[in-house]
């Protein structure tokens, strides 16, 4: 894990918000669900410099707290076209409009968007739905080679097996807590068509939220140990750190 994590650090902020730390100094946050997301630790609601923001889709739960740290940090967001234009319209300069197939370098990441199964839309503080573009995952390459897969929120699709074979994953974070996303025993399949060692689960168990989370961790290493025995669960409790 030291190995191959090359300087890179992980920390899991809560449900699917994870902030990562390169080799070289940077700071990267994905799905920014901060100011009220229920499993934040409240010591790490609080973002100091952030060079790049990626945005998987416009539900508030990955994206509520992105207009204000992009304000306040001036990082780069990178999200799909039709976010990308609804934060210019917000007056957010520094944005990456990006689409599934892209690969671009942005300061020390290289990042790919690759395809989620799900939808993707931002509720305005009026009731207001616009139509948010196409929800994604990305596969983010560090300096040190290290890449991870972030699924965003998905159903598990057979092309998560060529996601595995163009780009070679050393970990996938999954979401787990079914109902609106994959349950347990599908990102098990998951890890299997990736072909990944090391999996990180995430969006379960959070609470208050809309709809149950119910799908666990302890679920998903049953799965893993029959459907990809390969691979290894990392639990991460927000606040943990995976570095080396
Ligand atoms: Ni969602
Ligand atoms: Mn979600």
């Amino acid at each position: 894990m030291d190995e191959m994590l090359g300087g890179t650090r992980i920390t899991y902020l809560g449900h699917s918000t994870f902030r990562f730390a390169t080799a070289g100094g940077e700071q990267i946050i994905i799905d920014p669900w901060l100011t009220d997301n229920p499993q934040t630790p409240e010591s790490l609601k609080q973002v100091d410099a952030l060079h790049t923001i990626l945005v998987t889709h416009g539900h508030f739960d990955h994206f509520d707290d992105v207009i204000p740290l992009a304000r306040q940090t001036g990082a780069t967001v990178v999200a799909n076209f039709e976010i990308s234009t609804y934060l210019m319209g917000k007056g957010i300069e520094n944005v990456m409009p990006m689409q599934k197939g892209g690969t671009v370098q942005v300061g020390g990441i290289q990042v790919t968007v690759v395809d989620a199964l799900h939808a993707s839309s931002i509720a305005e503080e009026d009731g207001t739905v616009v139509y948010g573009g196409e929800p994604c995952g990305y596969v983010v390459e560090f300096e040190s080679g290290f890449k991870l897969y972030h699924a965003g929120d998905t159903g598990i699709f057979g092309d998560m097996r060529l996601i595995g074979e163009l780009y070679h994953p050393d970990l996938a974070i999954l979401p787990i807590g079914n109902q609106v996303l994959m349950s347990p025993f599908e990102a098990a399949h998951a890890a299997r068509l990736l072909d990944v060692r090391h999996v990180v689960p995430m969006h379960y168990g959070t609470s208050p939220f809309p709809v149950p989370l119910p799908g666990t961790p302890e679920e998903l290493r049953e799965h893993l140990s029959s459907i990809a025995p390969e691979t290894a669960i990392h639990v991460m409790a927000p606040g943990d750190d995976l570095a080396s």
